[in-house]
């Protein structure tokens, strides 16, 4: 494995088939020609990924959007106008060009412009589409720098070096209907920015939740348990355990290890800091993490939703 910045070098693995992982504004993302099924075959390999979780087509330019859907639908540019480049995924339907194998035999595709110079120009260089979901494997701890790509997937032949991620949560992900959107999966843009835009679907929770399967209860998780504040800190032994703290409360000089989301709880920083502190713990020798709950508002919501998943399987224990 290479870590470096040579996107000539990485738009060539990428149009020979092999895997190159990426630095975009969310997170880092683990890449493959979007239009070859043996390539996209790889990213499902590497993260141990299940078969049915669909992937996210990135492109660089309008025109690579339309060559991916069924039908040109007038609310993608405008969406596109407002929120690209940027953490913004759009599932449409797609047409044949989009092998079974990146939507997991959906008829939709979901499609988004990062934000990001090297991965605008390793889509632009590669001359393709390329097929990525977070660099991780399945259901671990989302990568926001290099290093935590480098750990956990040891044999990708290329990791491009961005530094830390500016945004540091998944992109949003919603998906087009006849009369609106629904937002799939929560990110740094929200609903209320959405609905300025185009408006909202009438579809029932029990119809949309049926259109991502990717959508599971456990995923980001440490490898050592996590607990969502619901710790009593008088009653337990904190001298082996690691506190993720939200601003700086007091009780954080009990713990054995502090990551801090954001001293002065700004959200966008806890954002940015919410993995890198998950990674940090995960490597370092405290036996069990307590992470302080943070508002659910703005970015707040999709924070929230990643520490339930990260915490889920730890539930009860
Ligand atoms: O910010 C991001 O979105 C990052 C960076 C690398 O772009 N990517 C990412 O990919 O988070 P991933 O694979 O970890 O999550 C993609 C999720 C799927 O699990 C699924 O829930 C949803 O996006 N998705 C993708 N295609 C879909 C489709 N056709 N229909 C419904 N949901 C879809
Ligand atoms: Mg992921």
């Amino acid at each position: 494995m290479q870590i470096g910045n040579d996107i000539t070098h990485a738009a060539q693995l990428i149009q020979s088939g092999e895997l190159v992982a990426f630095p975009t504004e969310t997170v880092y993302g683990l890449g493959a020609d979007a239009l070859n099924p043996s390539a996209v075959a790889k990213i499902f390999e590497a993260k141990e990924r299940p078969a049915f979780d669909p992937l996210i087509v990135h492109v660089a330019h309008l025109n690579q959007t339309k060559s991916l859907c069924r039908q040109w639908d007038e609310r993608i540019r405008l969406l596109a106008e407002h929120f690209w480049p940027g953490p913004l995924t759009i599932v449409v339907e797609k047409n044949e060009r989009v092998p079974d194998i990146v939507t997991s035999g959906l008829n939709t595709v979901g499609i988004r412009m990062p934000d990001h110079p090297l991965a605008l120009q390793l889509i632009a260089e590669a001359k393709t589409p390329i097929a990525a979901p977070s660099a991780n494997k399945f259901g671990r701890i989302s990568p926001t720098k290099a290093w935590h790509v480098a750990n956990q997937l040891t044999e990708v032949p290329y990791i491009i070096d961005g530094g830390q991620t500016t945004v540091g949560i998944e992109s949003s992900v919603i998906r087009l209907h006849e009369d609106g959107f629904v937002m799939l999966r929560p990110g740094a843009i929200s609903s209320d920015q959405i609905r300025e835009v185009i408006p909202e679907s009438k579809m029932s929770d029990e119809e949309h939740k049926l259109h991502s399967p990717g959508l599971i209860k456990s995923h980001y998780s440490p490898q050592k348990p996590l607990f969502i504040g619901e710790i009593d800190l008088k009653e337990t032994d904190l001298s082996n355990a690691g506190l993720i703290a939200w601003g700086q409360p007091e009780y954080a000089s009990k713990f054995s290890k502090v990551e801090y989301l954001s001293v002065d709880q700004r959200m966008e920083e806890a954002a940015i800091n919410l993995f890198s502190a998950l990674h940090n713990m995960e490597s370092s020798d405290v036996e069990f993490i307590v992470a302080d709950p943070v508002p659910e508002e703005g970015i707040g919501i999709a924070i929230m939703d990643r520490m339930r998943k990260a915490a889920y399987r730890y539930r009860n224990t």
